[in-house]
């Protein structure tokens, strides 16, 4: 059983200053729930329940929002107010939350490797936060749709090795992924032969992103003390997970779900209008005269 995910969450979010000078870039909202809770919401119905967090300096809100608050609570008790709080009770209920920290910042690879002592000698899953994933609904047999970590998890029990999520992408914007190529087992799946870090569009061996959802073997772990400094000088989990991919270790899944890049502006707007045509069966974005304040 694959019980631990790892959010490596010590990233500045540079991309959202000045909103993030003050905040770290997973509590922004998507509607009304920080990014990091739809992550950890998604961990937990894969069965994922001892979350990882790789935090750094001025990340505290992310351990606040994982508590209780009781002052806040105490002030809503018996309000219809309360009932907001639902989901988060229940995150708190059903989960663990254990923290490391970060304390300089070399790369996607280097956060994984902090977070070992969290993790240990076993599978586990990965979540990049600003990547936000939805499952198509239906999919899965349930009406909201089996979640893309959910669907990853399936797919570990069948091969035993790492699982790395990806889509296509436009051919000119490799250079903000890891690329991968392989072997085709069906038309969701590929046995990973090379994988690069954000290659100049000519030098990609594909249009195949690798998103932030991993499941990752523990031998990672080792592969990543190996790994030299890479693109821009960071240790790369792209770079540990191809020589994992080398043994036939790897295996990339097309997922059945949609996901948005909420670390960019654009992507972050289509998935806040996402989410609330979803969620709240709206079409349209909502004017500030149409706006229902309860919801
Ligand atoms: C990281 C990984 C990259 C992956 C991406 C997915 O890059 O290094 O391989 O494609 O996440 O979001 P970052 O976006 O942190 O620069």
């Amino acid at each position: 059983m694959i019980k631990k995910c790892l959010f490596p969450v010590a990233g500045y979010g540079t991309r959202f200053l000045p909103a993030t000078k003050a905040m770290p870039k997973e509590i922004l909202p998507i509607l009304d729930k920080p990014l990091v809770q739809y992550g950890v919401e998604e961990a937990l119905e894969a069965g994922l329940t001892d979350i990882g967090f790789v935090t750094g300096r001025g990340k505290r809100a992310i351990e606040d929002h994982f508590d209780v608050s009781y002052e806040l609570e105490h002030q809503i008790r018996g309000t219809g107010k309360e009932k907001r709080l639902d989901g988060i009770r229940q995150l708190i209920e059903q989960c663990t939350f254990s923290y490391t920290r970060q304390s300089s910042m070399k790369g996607l690879g280097h956060a994984v490797l902090t977070g070992r002592n969290l993790i240990g000698d076993e599978p586990f899953g990965v979540v990049l936060a600003d990547d936000l994933c939805f499952g198509d609904a239906g999919s899965g047999g349930t009406a909201d749709g089996e979640g893309v970590l959910a669907q990853m998890i399936r797919l570990y029990h069948q091969f035993r090795c790492s699982i790395v999520a990806i889509e296509e992408i436009p051919a000119d914007q490799t250079h903000h992924y890891g690329v991968i190529a392989g072997e085709a087992l069906s038309d969701s799946l590929f046995r990973v032969s090379t994988m690069v870090e954000k290659p100049a569009p000519e030098a990609a061996p594909s249009n195949l992103a690798i998103i932030g959802r991993y499941v990752l073997t523990p031998d990672i772990f080792t592969l990543l003390e190996q790994t030299e400094p890479g693109k821009n000088g960071e240790i790369q989990l792209t770079d540990a997970l191809l020589k994992q991919a080398v043994d036939g270790g790897v295996i990339a899944y097309k997922f059945a779900g949609r996901r948005f890049d909420c670390g960019s502006l654009h992507g972050f707007v289509e998935a806040t209008n996402y989410c609330y045509q979803r969620f709240y069966g709206e079409t349209d974005p909502p004017t500030v005269a149409r706006f229902d304040r309860s919801r």
